[in-house]
Protein backbone atom coordinates (compact mmCIF):
# COMPACT_ATOMS: atom_id res chain seq x y z
CA UNK A 1 0.00 0.00 0.00
CA UNK A 2 1.39 3.35 -0.69
CA UNK A 3 1.16 6.25 1.93
CA UNK A 4 -0.31 9.36 0.59
CA UNK A 5 2.35 12.27 1.00
CA UNK A 6 -0.44 14.11 3.03
CA UNK A 7 -0.32 11.02 5.66
CA UNK A 8 3.35 11.40 5.87
CA UNK A 9 3.15 15.45 5.87
CA UNK A 10 0.70 14.88 8.90
CA UNK A 11 2.67 12.39 10.54
CA UNK A 12 5.52 14.39 10.54
CA UNK A 13 3.91 17.37 11.80
CA UNK A 14 2.38 15.91 14.56
CA UNK A 15 5.49 14.32 15.75
CA UNK A 16 7.50 18.02 15.81
CA UNK A 17 4.28 19.95 17.47
CA UNK A 18 4.08 16.93 20.04
CA UNK A 19 8.41 17.03 20.72
CA UNK A 20 7.87 20.47 21.15
CA UNK A 21 5.28 20.18 23.50
CA UNK A 22 6.98 17.74 25.34
CA UNK A 23 10.39 19.97 25.31
CA UNK A 24 8.06 22.78 26.54
CA UNK A 25 6.69 20.57 29.80
CA UNK A 26 9.64 18.58 30.72
CA UNK A 27 12.78 20.51 30.07
CA UNK A 28 11.70 24.37 30.21
CA UNK A 29 9.02 23.62 32.67
CA UNK A 30 6.94 26.34 31.27
CA UNK A 31 4.00 24.66 29.11
CA UNK A 32 2.66 25.64 25.69
CA UNK A 33 -0.08 23.02 25.03
CA UNK A 34 -3.28 22.37 26.78
CA UNK A 35 -2.85 18.54 28.34
CA UNK A 36 -6.00 17.62 26.63
CA UNK A 37 -5.17 18.62 23.25
CA UNK A 38 -1.86 17.09 23.48
CA UNK A 39 -3.37 14.01 24.86
CA UNK A 40 -5.26 14.02 21.73
CA UNK A 41 -2.67 14.72 19.55
CA UNK A 42 -0.73 12.09 20.62
CA UNK A 43 -3.78 9.70 19.89
CA UNK A 44 -3.83 10.63 16.24
CA UNK A 45 -0.31 9.91 15.52
CA UNK A 46 -0.82 7.02 17.42
CA UNK A 47 -3.74 6.11 15.29
CA UNK A 48 -1.69 7.17 11.93
CA UNK A 49 1.14 4.35 12.84
CA UNK A 50 -1.00 1.90 13.88
CA UNK A 51 -2.25 2.08 10.20
CA UNK A 52 0.49 2.77 8.83
CA UNK A 53 3.71 0.98 10.62
CA UNK A 54 6.23 1.68 7.95
CA UNK A 55 5.91 5.37 9.41
CA UNK A 56 6.98 4.64 12.82
CA UNK A 57 10.72 6.13 13.44
CA UNK A 58 13.12 6.07 16.77
CA UNK A 59 12.57 9.12 17.72
CA UNK A 60 8.69 9.14 17.16
CA UNK A 61 7.26 10.88 20.58
CA UNK A 62 4.90 7.37 20.62
CA UNK A 63 8.38 5.10 21.23
CA UNK A 64 9.00 6.80 24.60
CA UNK A 65 7.60 3.96 26.72
CA UNK A 66 8.21 0.30 24.87
CA UNK A 67 5.63 -2.54 25.73
CA UNK A 68 8.19 -5.45 25.73
CA UNK A 69 9.41 -6.71 29.07
CA UNK A 70 13.04 -7.62 28.38
CA UNK A 71 14.58 -10.87 30.21
CA UNK A 72 17.84 -9.35 30.64
CA UNK A 73 20.05 -6.58 29.85
CA UNK A 74 23.34 -7.24 27.44
CA UNK A 75 26.11 -5.63 28.22
CA UNK A 76 28.22 -2.68 26.14
CA UNK A 77 31.50 -1.80 26.05
CA UNK A 78 31.51 2.22 26.36
CA UNK A 79 33.70 3.89 23.27
CA UNK A 80 34.88 6.25 25.85
CA UNK A 81 35.23 5.12 29.18
CA UNK A 82 33.27 6.75 32.05
CA UNK A 83 35.53 8.18 35.05
CA UNK A 84 35.24 8.54 38.48
CA UNK A 85 35.88 11.84 40.60
CA UNK A 86 38.40 12.45 43.54
CA UNK A 87 36.92 13.03 46.12
CA UNK A 88 37.63 16.38 48.74
CA UNK A 89 35.92 17.09 51.74
CA UNK A 90 37.53 20.24 53.13
CA UNK A 91 39.28 23.43 51.54
CA UNK A 92 42.24 21.99 52.77
CA UNK A 93 41.96 18.75 50.51
CA UNK A 94 40.56 21.16 47.59
CA UNK A 95 43.91 23.93 47.87
CA UNK A 96 46.22 20.69 47.62
CA UNK A 97 44.24 19.46 44.12
CA UNK A 98 44.91 22.76 43.05
CA UNK A 99 48.49 22.66 43.84
CA UNK A 100 48.85 18.96 42.85
CA UNK A 101 47.47 20.04 39.10
CA UNK A 102 49.73 23.27 38.91
CA UNK A 103 52.88 21.33 39.88
CA UNK A 104 52.25 19.47 36.77
CA UNK A 105 52.67 22.08 34.47
CA UNK A 106 55.61 23.98 33.74
CA UNK A 107 53.94 27.29 33.49
CA UNK A 108 50.73 27.70 34.66
CA UNK A 109 47.84 29.26 32.25
CA UNK A 110 45.02 31.45 32.91
CA UNK A 111 42.50 29.30 33.98
CA UNK A 112 38.87 29.37 35.17
CA UNK A 113 36.84 26.58 36.85
CA UNK A 114 33.43 25.06 36.15
CA UNK A 115 31.28 24.00 39.64
CA UNK A 116 28.33 22.13 38.96
CA UNK A 117 26.04 20.46 41.59
CA UNK A 118 27.08 16.97 42.39
CA UNK A 119 23.64 14.81 41.29
CA UNK A 120 23.12 11.87 43.36
CA UNK A 121 22.27 9.89 40.68
CA UNK A 122 23.22 6.98 38.59
CA UNK A 123 25.63 8.11 35.36
CA UNK A 124 24.60 6.64 32.31
CA UNK A 125 26.21 7.38 28.41
CA UNK A 126 23.94 8.09 25.53
CA UNK A 127 24.74 7.65 21.72
CA UNK A 128 23.41 9.36 19.26
CA UNK A 129 23.60 8.99 15.82
CA UNK A 130 22.99 11.40 13.06
CA UNK A 131 21.01 12.69 15.69
CA UNK A 132 18.87 9.92 17.09
CA UNK A 133 19.11 8.55 20.01
CA UNK A 134 20.05 4.76 19.38
CA UNK A 135 21.98 3.21 22.87
CA UNK A 136 21.54 4.22 26.31
CA UNK A 137 23.96 2.48 28.91
CA UNK A 138 24.72 2.53 32.85
CA UNK A 139 27.99 3.20 33.93
CA UNK A 140 28.53 -0.01 35.13
CA UNK A 141 32.34 -0.46 35.75
CA UNK A 142 33.34 2.47 33.85
CA UNK A 143 34.46 0.26 30.98
CA UNK A 144 31.56 -1.98 30.22
CA UNK A 145 28.17 -1.15 30.84
CA UNK A 146 24.43 -2.49 30.36
CA UNK A 147 22.68 -1.77 27.22
CA UNK A 148 19.11 0.13 28.89
CA UNK A 149 17.93 1.64 25.91
CA UNK A 150 14.18 1.26 26.15
CA UNK A 151 14.42 2.37 30.06
CA UNK A 152 16.43 5.80 28.97
CA UNK A 153 13.64 6.71 26.71
CA UNK A 154 11.16 6.71 28.96
CA UNK A 155 13.35 10.12 30.67
CA UNK A 156 11.45 13.05 29.17
CA UNK A 157 14.04 15.01 29.27
CA UNK A 158 16.47 12.75 26.83
CA UNK A 159 15.82 14.08 23.24
CA UNK A 160 14.53 10.79 21.39
CA UNK A 161 16.25 13.35 18.24
CA UNK A 162 18.48 16.60 18.86
CA UNK A 163 17.78 19.82 17.84
CA UNK A 164 20.70 20.35 15.08
CA UNK A 165 20.18 21.10 11.71
CA UNK A 166 23.10 19.22 10.83
CA UNK A 167 23.96 16.61 13.61
CA UNK A 168 27.23 15.04 13.52
CA UNK A 169 27.43 10.98 12.51
CA UNK A 170 28.13 10.29 16.24
CA UNK A 171 27.32 11.97 19.72
CA UNK A 172 28.39 10.88 23.36
CA UNK A 173 26.49 12.86 25.68
CA UNK A 174 26.96 11.68 29.34
CA UNK A 175 25.47 13.08 32.44
CA UNK A 176 23.03 12.12 35.80
CA UNK A 177 19.95 9.88 35.76
CA UNK A 178 17.82 10.76 39.05
CA UNK A 179 14.58 10.68 41.24
CA UNK A 180 13.37 13.74 42.84
CA UNK A 181 12.92 13.36 46.01
CA UNK A 182 9.33 13.32 46.43
CA UNK A 183 8.96 10.35 44.15
CA UNK A 184 12.33 9.08 45.94
CA UNK A 185 9.60 8.99 49.05
CA UNK A 186 6.72 8.12 47.21
CA UNK A 187 8.17 4.88 45.92
CA UNK A 188 9.28 4.29 49.37
CA UNK A 189 6.48 4.74 50.83
CA UNK A 190 4.82 2.03 48.74
CA UNK A 191 7.01 -0.37 49.34
CA UNK A 192 7.16 0.25 53.28
CA UNK A 193 3.62 -0.55 52.82
CA UNK A 194 3.82 -3.47 50.48
CA UNK A 195 6.90 -4.63 52.84
CA UNK A 196 9.39 -4.65 50.45
CA UNK A 197 13.09 -3.37 51.16
CA UNK A 198 13.37 0.24 51.07
CA UNK A 199 16.08 2.12 48.80
CA UNK A 200 18.52 3.46 51.01
CA UNK A 201 18.57 6.79 49.66
CA UNK A 202 17.58 7.98 45.76
CA UNK A 203 20.86 7.08 44.61
CA UNK A 204 19.86 3.25 44.62
CA UNK A 205 16.27 3.77 43.66
CA UNK A 206 17.69 5.68 40.10
CA UNK A 207 19.93 2.66 40.04
CA UNK A 208 17.56 0.10 40.87
CA UNK A 209 14.97 1.71 38.53
CA UNK A 210 17.38 1.93 35.56
CA UNK A 211 17.59 -1.65 35.60
CA UNK A 212 14.29 -2.46 35.66
CA UNK A 213 12.98 -5.40 33.20
CA UNK A 214 9.70 -3.75 32.93
CA UNK A 215 9.82 0.16 30.70
CA UNK A 216 6.66 0.45 31.62
CA UNK A 217 7.34 0.52 35.39
CA UNK A 218 10.51 2.76 34.86
CA UNK A 219 8.12 5.18 33.09
CA UNK A 220 6.20 5.56 36.22
CA UNK A 221 9.02 6.44 38.17
CA UNK A 222 9.47 9.38 36.63
CA UNK A 223 12.95 9.49 36.10
CA UNK A 224 15.04 12.56 35.40
CA UNK A 225 18.33 13.81 33.22
CA UNK A 226 20.98 16.27 33.52
CA UNK A 227 23.05 16.22 30.88
CA UNK A 228 27.13 17.56 31.69
CA UNK A 229 29.38 15.46 29.50
CA UNK A 230 29.33 15.76 25.76
CA UNK A 231 31.82 14.11 23.39
CA UNK A 232 32.18 15.19 19.63
CA UNK A 233 34.55 14.28 17.42
CA UNK A 234 36.25 16.85 15.59
CA UNK A 235 34.15 19.23 16.82
CA UNK A 236 35.47 23.00 17.91
CA UNK A 237 34.50 22.90 21.63
CA UNK A 238 36.71 24.53 23.72
CA UNK A 239 35.65 24.32 27.25
CA UNK A 240 33.31 22.64 29.37
CA UNK A 241 31.28 25.82 29.57
CA UNK A 242 30.61 25.68 26.31
CA UNK A 243 30.08 22.03 26.08
CA UNK A 244 26.63 23.09 28.38
CA UNK A 245 25.63 25.37 26.51
CA UNK A 246 25.42 22.98 23.52
CA UNK A 247 23.76 20.39 25.39
CA UNK A 248 21.08 22.85 26.57
CA UNK A 249 20.63 24.28 22.62
CA UNK A 250 20.67 20.49 21.73
CA UNK A 251 17.23 19.73 23.45
CA UNK A 252 18.81 18.36 27.05
CA UNK A 253 18.24 19.67 30.83
CA UNK A 254 20.81 21.15 32.18
CA UNK A 255 21.46 22.02 35.75
CA UNK A 256 21.06 25.54 35.66
CA UNK A 257 22.91 26.42 39.11
CA UNK A 258 26.48 26.02 37.39
CA UNK A 259 28.99 28.87 37.98
CA UNK A 260 32.09 30.12 36.16
CA UNK A 261 34.72 30.61 39.09
CA UNK A 262 38.49 32.55 38.28
CA UNK A 263 39.62 31.26 42.02
CA UNK A 264 39.15 28.46 44.52
CA UNK A 265 37.50 31.19 47.08
CA UNK A 266 35.08 32.18 44.19
CA UNK A 267 34.19 27.96 44.13
CA UNK A 268 34.35 27.84 48.28
CA UNK A 269 31.57 30.64 48.42
CA UNK A 270 29.46 28.82 45.28
CA UNK A 271 29.88 25.23 47.71
CA UNK A 272 28.80 27.20 50.83
CA UNK A 273 25.74 29.26 49.23
CA UNK A 274 24.42 25.51 47.98
CA UNK A 275 24.89 24.26 51.28
CA UNK A 276 21.81 25.97 52.30
CA UNK A 277 20.22 26.82 49.17
CA UNK A 278 20.33 22.69 48.37
CA UNK A 279 17.52 22.43 50.77
CA UNK A 280 15.09 23.54 48.76
CA UNK A 281 15.83 21.39 45.49
CA UNK A 282 13.32 18.75 44.85
CA UNK A 283 16.47 16.24 43.65
CA UNK A 284 19.56 15.18 45.86
CA UNK A 285 23.04 16.87 46.01
CA UNK A 286 25.84 15.49 47.73
CA UNK A 287 28.47 18.16 46.32
CA UNK A 288 30.21 20.18 44.39
CA UNK A 289 31.58 19.15 41.02
CA UNK A 290 34.63 21.39 40.33
CA UNK A 291 35.96 21.24 36.37
CA UNK A 292 38.85 23.32 34.99
CA UNK A 293 36.78 24.65 32.02
CA UNK A 294 39.50 24.85 29.26
CA UNK A 295 39.26 21.61 27.30
CA UNK A 296 43.15 21.98 25.84
CA UNK A 297 43.84 22.16 30.11
CA UNK A 298 42.03 19.14 30.28
CA UNK A 299 43.55 17.46 27.67
CA UNK A 300 46.89 18.68 29.45
CA UNK A 301 46.25 16.71 32.05
CA UNK A 302 44.90 14.10 31.46
CA UNK A 303 43.63 11.27 34.00
CA UNK A 304 45.21 8.79 36.64
CA UNK A 305 43.95 5.22 36.62
CA UNK A 306 40.33 6.41 38.09
CA UNK A 307 39.65 9.90 37.60
CA UNK A 308 40.53 13.17 36.06
CA UNK A 309 43.48 15.17 37.42
CA UNK A 310 41.15 18.09 35.87
CA UNK A 311 37.97 17.69 38.29
CA UNK A 312 37.32 16.62 41.91
CA UNK A 313 33.95 16.57 43.65
CA UNK A 314 33.49 18.49 46.87
CA UNK A 315 31.26 17.02 49.13
CA UNK A 316 28.84 17.88 51.74
CA UNK A 317 29.00 15.85 55.19
CA UNK A 318 27.18 12.99 55.26
CA UNK A 319 23.73 12.69 56.10
CA UNK A 320 23.82 9.05 56.92
CA UNK A 321 25.84 7.94 60.25
CA UNK A 322 26.73 5.22 62.59
CA UNK A 323 25.67 5.14 65.89
CA UNK A 324 24.14 2.33 68.67
CA UNK A 325 20.93 1.16 69.16
CA UNK A 326 19.84 1.27 72.70
CA UNK A 327 16.35 0.07 72.62
CA UNK A 328 13.46 -0.70 70.28
CA UNK A 329 10.04 0.54 71.30
CA UNK A 330 6.47 1.08 70.07
CA UNK A 331 4.48 4.08 68.88
CA UNK A 332 0.76 3.72 68.56
CA UNK A 333 -0.12 6.08 66.17
CA UNK A 334 -4.17 8.18 65.50
CA UNK A 335 -5.18 4.86 63.22
CA UNK A 336 -4.31 1.95 65.82
CA UNK A 337 -1.08 1.44 63.38
CA UNK A 338 1.63 0.32 65.49
CA UNK A 339 5.38 1.42 64.54
CA UNK A 340 8.61 0.14 65.92
CA UNK A 341 10.90 2.77 66.39
CA UNK A 342 14.66 2.35 67.15
CA UNK A 343 16.08 4.31 70.26
CA UNK A 344 19.57 5.35 69.54
CA UNK A 345 22.84 6.62 70.91
CA UNK A 346 22.08 10.79 70.35
CA UNK A 347 24.02 11.45 67.58
CA UNK A 348 24.70 14.48 64.96
CA UNK A 349 22.84 14.00 61.53
CA UNK A 350 22.35 16.31 58.81
CA UNK A 351 22.78 19.01 61.20
CA UNK A 352 20.38 18.16 64.55
CA UNK A 353 21.02 15.53 67.21
CA UNK A 354 18.73 12.25 66.34
CA UNK A 355 17.96 9.92 68.90
CA UNK A 356 15.15 7.80 67.30
CA UNK A 357 14.13 6.54 64.01
CA UNK A 358 11.68 4.94 62.53
CA UNK A 359 11.55 1.07 61.47
CA UNK A 360 8.47 1.57 59.60
CA UNK A 361 7.13 -1.95 60.28
CA UNK A 362 7.77 -5.68 61.94
CA UNK A 363 8.84 -6.59 58.23
CA UNK A 364 11.53 -3.85 58.32
CA UNK A 365 12.89 -5.23 61.77
CA UNK A 366 12.89 -8.70 60.25
CA UNK A 367 14.63 -8.12 57.13
CA UNK A 368 17.53 -5.85 59.08
CA UNK A 369 17.63 -8.35 61.17
CA UNK A 370 17.67 -5.58 63.99
CA UNK A 371 18.44 -6.22 66.97
CA UNK A 372 19.06 -4.27 70.66
CA UNK A 373 22.49 -3.40 71.29
CA UNK A 374 23.37 -3.23 67.34
CA UNK A 375 25.63 -1.10 65.95
CA UNK A 376 23.40 0.55 62.93
CA UNK A 377 23.53 3.21 59.77
CA UNK A 378 21.06 5.78 59.80
CA UNK A 379 20.26 8.11 57.49
CA UNK A 380 18.37 11.25 57.08
CA UNK A 381 17.52 12.86 54.22
CA UNK A 382 15.58 16.45 53.30
CA UNK A 383 12.23 16.21 55.04
CA UNK A 384 12.47 12.53 55.50
CA UNK A 385 12.44 11.14 59.14
CA UNK A 386 15.96 9.47 60.26
CA UNK A 387 15.64 5.52 59.61
CA UNK A 388 17.99 2.48 59.90
CA UNK A 389 19.29 2.02 56.53
CA UNK A 390 21.68 -1.13 57.21
CA UNK A 391 22.85 -2.99 60.54
CA UNK A 392 26.68 -3.56 60.94
CA UNK A 393 26.08 -7.69 62.25
CA UNK A 394 29.95 -7.79 62.49
CA UNK A 395 29.80 -5.46 65.40
CA UNK A 396 26.94 -7.34 67.15
CA UNK A 397 27.36 -8.08 70.79
CA UNK A 398 27.35 -11.32 72.20
CA UNK A 399 23.64 -12.86 73.38
CA UNK A 400 21.35 -9.93 71.36
CA UNK A 401 18.22 -11.50 70.65
CA UNK A 402 16.02 -11.12 67.66
CA UNK A 403 13.29 -8.51 68.30
CA UNK A 404 9.84 -9.80 68.93
CA UNK A 405 7.27 -7.44 68.33
CA UNK A 406 4.89 -7.07 71.60
CA UNK A 407 1.79 -9.04 71.07
CA UNK A 408 -0.25 -6.07 73.36
CA UNK A 409 -0.74 -2.67 73.27
CA UNK A 410 1.96 -0.51 75.04
CA UNK A 411 -1.19 1.71 76.11
CA UNK A 412 -3.86 -0.08 76.76
CA UNK A 413 -2.59 -3.58 76.62
CA UNK A 414 -5.36 -4.95 74.33
CA UNK A 415 -4.09 -7.63 71.77
CA UNK A 416 -2.63 -6.32 68.88
CA UNK A 417 -4.16 -7.51 65.18
CA UNK A 418 -1.93 -8.12 62.85
CA UNK A 419 -4.20 -8.97 58.95
CA UNK A 420 -2.82 -11.42 56.82
CA UNK A 421 -2.37 -9.11 54.18
CA UNK A 422 -1.04 -6.24 55.39
CA UNK A 423 2.33 -5.40 57.15
CA UNK A 424 1.16 -3.22 59.96
CA UNK A 425 0.16 -4.13 63.02
CA UNK A 426 -3.06 -2.02 65.05
CA UNK A 427 -4.48 -1.89 67.94
CA UNK A 428 -8.17 -2.16 67.62
CA UNK A 429 -9.25 -0.85 70.85
CA UNK A 430 -11.26 2.28 69.69
CA UNK A 431 -10.57 3.48 73.41
CA UNK A 432 -7.01 2.64 73.52
CA UNK A 433 -5.78 6.59 75.01
CA UNK A 434 -3.00 6.38 72.24
CA UNK A 435 -5.39 6.46 69.47
CA UNK A 436 -8.02 9.18 71.32
CA UNK A 437 -5.01 11.41 72.15
CA UNK A 438 -3.78 11.04 68.30
CA UNK A 439 -6.92 11.64 67.38
CA UNK A 440 -7.53 14.71 69.52
CA UNK A 441 -4.23 16.20 68.02
CA UNK A 442 -4.69 15.50 64.88
CA UNK A 443 -8.23 16.73 64.47
CA UNK A 444 -7.43 20.16 66.62
CA UNK A 445 -4.84 20.78 64.60
CA UNK A 446 -4.37 23.75 62.45
CA UNK A 447 -5.04 21.87 58.98
CA UNK A 448 -7.98 20.44 60.68
CA UNK A 449 -10.52 22.24 62.78
CA UNK A 450 -7.36 24.59 64.31
CA UNK A 451 -9.05 24.65 67.81
CA UNK A 452 -6.27 27.04 69.61
CA UNK A 453 -4.93 25.66 72.85
CA UNK A 454 -6.05 22.42 72.15
CA UNK A 455 -2.70 20.75 72.09
CA UNK A 456 -0.25 18.00 73.25
CA UNK A 457 -0.71 18.36 77.10
CA UNK A 458 -4.67 19.05 76.82
CA UNK A 459 -4.90 16.04 74.65
CA UNK A 460 -2.57 13.93 77.08
CA UNK A 461 -5.12 15.18 80.02
CA UNK A 462 -8.43 14.50 78.11
CA UNK A 463 -7.55 10.83 76.97
CA UNK A 464 -5.26 10.22 79.66
CA UNK A 465 -2.27 8.71 79.58
S1 LIG B 1 31.62 14.60 35.88
C1 LIG B 1 35.20 12.65 34.04
N1 LIG B 1 29.62 16.05 36.80
O1 LIG B 1 29.47 11.71 40.43
C2 LIG B 1 33.97 13.30 34.55
N2 LIG B 1 29.82 13.81 37.59
O2 LIG B 1 31.55 10.59 42.19
C3 LIG B 1 33.28 12.50 35.57
N3 LIG B 1 28.06 13.14 39.16
O3 LIG B 1 30.38 9.03 38.36
C4 LIG B 1 31.92 12.88 35.94
N4 LIG B 1 26.96 15.05 39.16
O4 LIG B 1 27.89 9.77 38.39
C5 LIG B 1 30.24 14.85 36.84
N5 LIG B 1 27.90 17.45 37.49
C6 LIG B 1 28.50 16.26 37.54
C7 LIG B 1 28.02 15.19 38.33
C8 LIG B 1 28.72 13.97 38.33
C9 LIG B 1 26.99 13.80 39.63
C10 LIG B 1 28.40 11.73 39.54
C11 LIG B 1 28.79 10.83 38.38
C12 LIG B 1 30.18 10.35 38.74
C13 LIG B 1 30.17 10.50 40.23
C14 LIG B 1 31.58 10.56 40.79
Amino acid sequence: MTISPETKKKVAQLREQLQKAGYAYYVMDSPIMEDGVYDQLYRQLQNLETEYPELITADSPTQRIGDQVATRFTSVKHNIPLYSLENAFSDRELAKWETRWQKQLETIPEFSYVCELKIDGSAIALTYENGILVRGATRGDGVTGEEITQNIRTIRTIPLKLNLENPPSKIEVRGEAFLPLNVFATINQARSESGEALFANPRNAAAGTLRQLDAQIVAQRQLNFFAYTLHIENQAISSQWESLELLQKMGFLVNPNRKLCNSLAEVEAYFNEWDTARKTLPYMTDGVVVKLNDYQLQQQLGFTQKFPRWAIALKYPAEETPTIVKDIIVNVGRTGAVTPMAVMQPVQLAGTTVQRATLHNSDRVAQLDLRVGDTVIIRKAGEIIPEVVKVLTDLRPAGAVPYQMPRNCPECSSPLVRPQTEAVTRCVNISCPAILRGSIIHWASRNALDIRGLGEKMAVFIAGK
